[in-house]
C-alpha cells in the first residue's frame, strides 16, 4: 500500500501525560502505524509534567508562530522526541502561558477558565508545525474536542493553503460526553469568520461546541467500537449531538482499540510481584496475596478478589456501585477499588473501606503500577459503566487471567462474550440493565460460578488468556480509512 504522511494530535499520549485510555492510544497507534510503512507525525501539549531531560526531548529550531484572533501571534517553542521503542517522532508544543500547569485539563477538579484558547493552540500549533517542517500530510488525523478544530481549520484557514491541498481529516471521538463547549468568544481565537457559527457548523445555544464542528467538517468520523458508533446515533448515548451524527452516518465508521501487549501482559509485566502465564498460573496466586496485603485485606486464596481501576466518573458506573455496595459486602468477596474524581466517590468509598476493613479496599489517587497489581492478582474485574465508547481495562483483564464482569455497552459489549454455563464458553459476565439490581445480581452470579462451578470458571480464565487485541489489526482498520477518505476528499475537489 502507498505510504501515507499522517498528522495526528492528540491531548494526551502515554508515557508522556495521561488522564485515561485516549493516551493509551495515542501511545501505540502511531507506531502500529509506522510498522505498517507510514511516515506518522504525533503532536501533544509540553505540559509541566513532560520531563524534557527524562526523555531525551531535543528543541526544534526556531520558533512557531500561531494567529490567535485578537490575541494576535502567539509563539511556542517545540521539543521533539520518539514514541519510546519507535521512531515515530513526537512534537511538544511548548507555551509557558498554556500548558505549564500542574493539571492537563483542570486543578483541584475545577477545569481551567481558558480550555477553550489552550486547544485551539494547540490544534492550531499542529496544524503549523507540518508547514514548518515541511511535512505535507495526506491525513490529518484529530481526538475527541481537544483537537476538533484541525478538520475545521483545514476546511477554512487553511482551505486553498498548497501546503494542504491533497489533505483529508479524520475526527476519533473517544468519548462523546466531553465536547468543548465554550462561550462564542472562543470564534475570535479560531478566527475562521463568523460565517461558520451557525447551527449547521459550530453554533449551539449561542455558544461554541468544538466536537459539534469537527464532526460537521472531518471528511470521516470514527468511534472507538462499532457499538458505540452505533450508540451515539441515539439519543441515549448522543448528548445531543445524535441527530447531527445520524445525519452523517455515511462518513461514520467504527474501530476498536487495540492493546499494547508489550505493556500489558502478566509474562512481561515488570510492576507485578512475579510473572506468569496461561500455562503456570502459580505467579497469579503470589500477585493475588501481594495485593490482599497491599490494601491490608486478610490474605486469602479461597475468597474472590475482585478489582476496579477508573476515574471516579458517573461514565464508570461508579452511582451502581454505591448503590449495590450494601448488597456486595454482604456476600463472601473482598474488593479493592483505585480511582480518583468525584469526591463525593472518594469520601463514598473510602467510608465502606472503614466499615468493612476486612473485604473492601481502596487507594484514591493515580498510580499506573498498582493498576497492573489489580489486573494481576484479581479474580474478577468489575466495569459497571453506564457508556464505554471502548474501554482498555477489560481487555487487560483478560490477559491476566481476572475474569471480567461488565454492564453490555459499548466496547465492553463488542469485546466480552457472556459465559454460558452449559458449553463453558465465554469470557466474562455482563449484565444489561443500568441498575443496581442488575449490577449486584452479575456478581453474585460470577462469585458463585468461583465457588461452585470452578472448572467453568477456570475454562473462562483460559478462553480470555487466549484473546488477542493487536494494534495492527486496528491500525490496518485505520489505514483503510485513511484511503478511503483521500479518495473520497479528492472526488469532491476534482
Ligand atoms: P477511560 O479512558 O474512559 O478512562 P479506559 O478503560 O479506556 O477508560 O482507559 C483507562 C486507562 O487509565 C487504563 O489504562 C487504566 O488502567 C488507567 N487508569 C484509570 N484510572 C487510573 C488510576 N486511578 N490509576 C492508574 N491508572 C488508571
Ligand atoms: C475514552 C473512553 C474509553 C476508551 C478511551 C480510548 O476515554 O471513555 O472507553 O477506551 O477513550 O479510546
Amino acid at each position: 500500500m502507498e505510504r501515507l504522511n499522517i498528522l495526528i494530535a492528540a491531548s494526551e499520549v502515554v508515557p508522556f501525560a495521561k488522564s485515561g485510555g485516549l493516551a493509551d492510544v495515542i501511545g501505540a497507534l502511531p507506531k502500529a502505524l509506522r510498522q505498517l510503512g507510514h511516515d506518522v507525525r504525533v503532536v501533544m501539549p509540553r505540559y509541566y509534567i513532560v520531563d524534557i531531560e527524562y526523555y531525551s526531548l531535543k528543541p526544534l529550531e526556531g520558533s512557531l508562530g500561531v494567529h490567535m484572533g485578537s490575541m494576535g501571534e502567539v509563539w511556542s517553542s517545540v521539543y521533539v522526541g520518539v514514541l519510546p521503542g519507535s521512531d515515530v517522532p513526537i512534537y511538544f508544543i511548548e507555551h509557558e502561558g498554556f500548558f505549564g500547569r500542574k493539571g492537563l485539563y483542570d486543578e483541584d477538579g475545577e477545569g481551567y477558565g481558558d480550555n477553550d484558547n489552550r486547544f485551539i493552540f494547540l490544534s492550531k500549533a499542529a496544524m503549523q508545525l507540518a508547514k514548518k517542517l515541511h511535512f505535507r500530510p495526506d491525513v490529518i488525523h484529530a481526538n475527541d474536542w481537544h483537537t476538533a478544530a484541525m478538520p475545521i481549520l483545514l476546511n477554512s484557514t487553511y482551505g486553498s493553503d498548497p501546503d494542504f491541498e491533497n489533505t483529508g481529516s479524520l475526527l476519533t471521538i473517544h468519548n462523546l460526553q466531553h465536547q468543548g463547549k465554550f462561550y462564542k468568544g472562543a470564534m475570535d481565537v479560531l478566527d475562521i469568520g463568523w460565517e461558520h457559527f451557525n447551527a449547521s457548523e459550530l453554533e449551539e445555544y449561542d455558544g461554541v461546541n468544538l466536537l459539534k464542528g469537527g464532526i460537521v467538517h472531518a471528511d470521516a468520523i470514527n468511534a472507538v467500537s462499532k457499538k458505540y458508533a452505533q450508540e451515539i446515533r441515539t439519543p441515549e448515548f448522543g448528548w445531543g449531538l445524535d441527530s447531527l451524527i445520524d445525519a452523517h452516518a455515511s462518513k461514520l465508521h467504527g474501530i476498536l482499540n487495540g492493546v499494547d501487549y508489550t505493556e500489558w501482559s502478566p509474562e512481561v509485566d515488570n510492576f507485578i510481584p512475579r510473572q506468569f502465564d496461561s500455562d503456570d498460573l502459580s505467579g497469579k496466586a503470589i500477585c493475588k496475596a501481594e495485593l490482599q496485603k497491599a490494601f491490608n485485606l486478610p490474605e486469602r486464596s479461597d475468597v474472590p478478589l475482585i478489582g476496579l481501576v477508573g476515574r471516579f466518573a458517573e461514565q464508570k458506573g461508579i452511582g451502581l456501585l454505591a448503590s449495590a455496595i450494601w448488597h456486595l459486602m454482604g456476600l463472601n468477596i473482598q474488593m479493592v477499588l483505585l480511582g480518583t474524581g468525584e469526591r463525593w466517590a472518594e469520601h463514598f468509598f473510602s467510608d465502606i473501606s472503614g466499615r468493612y476493613p476486612e473485604k473492601f479496599g481502596l487507594f484514591v489517587g493515580y498510580r499506573n503500577d498498582l493498576a497492573h497489581r489489580i489486573e494481576a492478582g484479581s479474580d474478577l474485574f468489575l466495569m459497571p459503566s453506564l457508556f464505554e465508547p471502548c474501554g482498555l481495562n477489560q481487555i487487560y483483564s483478560l490477559r491476566y487471567g481476572t475474569v471480567p464482569i461488565v454492564r453490555a455497552t459499548g466496547g465492553l459489549d463488542d469485546t466480552i462474550d457472556n459465559y454460558d454455563a452449559e458449553t463453558k464458553s465465554g469470557t466474562g459476565f455482563k449484565f444489561y440493565d443500568a441498575t443496581p439490581e442488575a449490577l449486584s445480581g452479575t456478581v453474585q452470579w460470577a462469585v458463585d460460578t468461583w465457588y461452585h462451578d470452578s472448572t467453568g470458571f477456570e475454562q473462562l480464565r483460559r478462553n480470555g488468556m487466549k484473546k488477542r487485541f493487536d494494534w495492527d489489526v486496528a491500525a490496518k482498520g485505520y489505514e483503510y480509512l485513511y484511503h478511503r477518505l483521500i479518495d473520497g476528499r479528492l472526488r469532491i475537489r476534482r
